[in-house]
């Protein structure tokens, strides 16, 4: 057993040095099956090993919020911007179109307004997710939650069991406990536990010395978009998030509250894919939001 009171701070992330694997464009998923690669390149442009997830699952335990009242009207026309869209198996059931063709990562943990009261030990059957025809299944991690964290890592662990038989890849989803720090050594930790008990896409948050949580990370990163921001500031925590190596976004008040969600996730799709910088994808916002 790891003795913890030795615990030494980690210093040698190899910045700027890719993690070592041969073609594979995912990282981390070099050795996996054909189905779960084949999966993860829908999520995952092959061209440019990133990705733009389009979140609304925020209903299972928000209820309707600003942007996510009428899903089919507000969601369901910015879906073709995206390059996979994050949401519950009620959601893509009864609002969803089925024709649209888009990868789904489909949230698989139970949602109630108690947060995590539920999530750590309820996990959809692995059947429904086959039927669902999902990309991906997401499952909340609790790290640092005295009361959680232990049920749902396990609940994690169950995931990538019961997902892997079949190909399907798990993201594990870093929620923040109120009492933690939101700083790289709790991100850290958080992402490394997620990927060390099975995840293939780990989402957290973006902060000061991201650079070194995605560097420790073997599998790809994705950031949560978090609270509203203004569009300019949130198109520049995509940009240093992909700068200090996130394989993408997966973004939701930032996209589905702002002024102009199609102008917006736009502009997320061109920082992330194409290299733009925040204020040259500021501009396009302003470009797109006008027409
Ligand atoms: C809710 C989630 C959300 O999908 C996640 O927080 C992304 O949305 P946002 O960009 O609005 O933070 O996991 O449990």
């Amino acid at each position: 057993m790891a003795d913890l009171d030795d615990l030494r701070e980690g210093a040698d992330f190899g910045l700027g040095m890719a993690q070592v694997q041969t073609n594979f464009h995912v990282k981390g998923a070099e050795n996996q099956s054909w189905g779960m690669k084949d999966r993860l390149s829908r999520i995952f442009n092959p061209e440019t090993g990133k990705s733009v997830m389009l979140a609304c699952d925020h209903g299972f335990i928000m209820g309707p919020t600003s942007g996510l009242e009428r899903i089919d009207l507000s969601i369901v026309p910015l879906i073709k911007y995206a390059d996979c869209l994050m949401c519950t198996r009620g959601i893509l059931r009864s609002v969803i179109p089925a024709n649209m063709n888009i990868p789904v990562c489909l949230r698989s943990d139970a949602g109630t307004s108690l947060l995590t009261a539920l999530n750590d030990n309820v996990l959809m059957d692995i059947e429904d997710a086959i039927r669902l025809n999902v990309s991906a299944m997401a499952v909340m991690l609790a790290i640092g939650e005295a009361e959680h964290e232990a049920k749902t890592v396990a609940n994690l662990y169950r995931a990538v069991d019961k997902a892997s038989r079949y190909g399907i890849p798990v993201m594990g989803v870093t929620a923040v406990g109120k009492q933690m720090v939101r700083d790289a050594r709790y991100f850290g930790l958080a992402t490394r536990i997620a990927a060390e008990n099975g995840a293939n896409i780990v989402k957290t948050y973006y902060c000061e010395g991201f650079e070194k949580v995605a560097a420790a990370c073997p599998v790809p990163v994705v950031i949560a978009g978090g609270k509203k921001l203004p569009e300019k500031e949130a198109l520049e925590l995509c940009y240093k998030a992909i700068n200090d190596g996130a394989a993408g976004v997966d973004m939701g008040r930032n996209v589905f509250q702002s002024d102009a969600p199609a102008a917006m996730i736009q502009a997320v799709h061109a920082v992330v894919h194409q290299g733009l910088t925040s204020g040259q994808g500021f501009e396009m916002y302003r470009d797109l939001a006008k027409k």
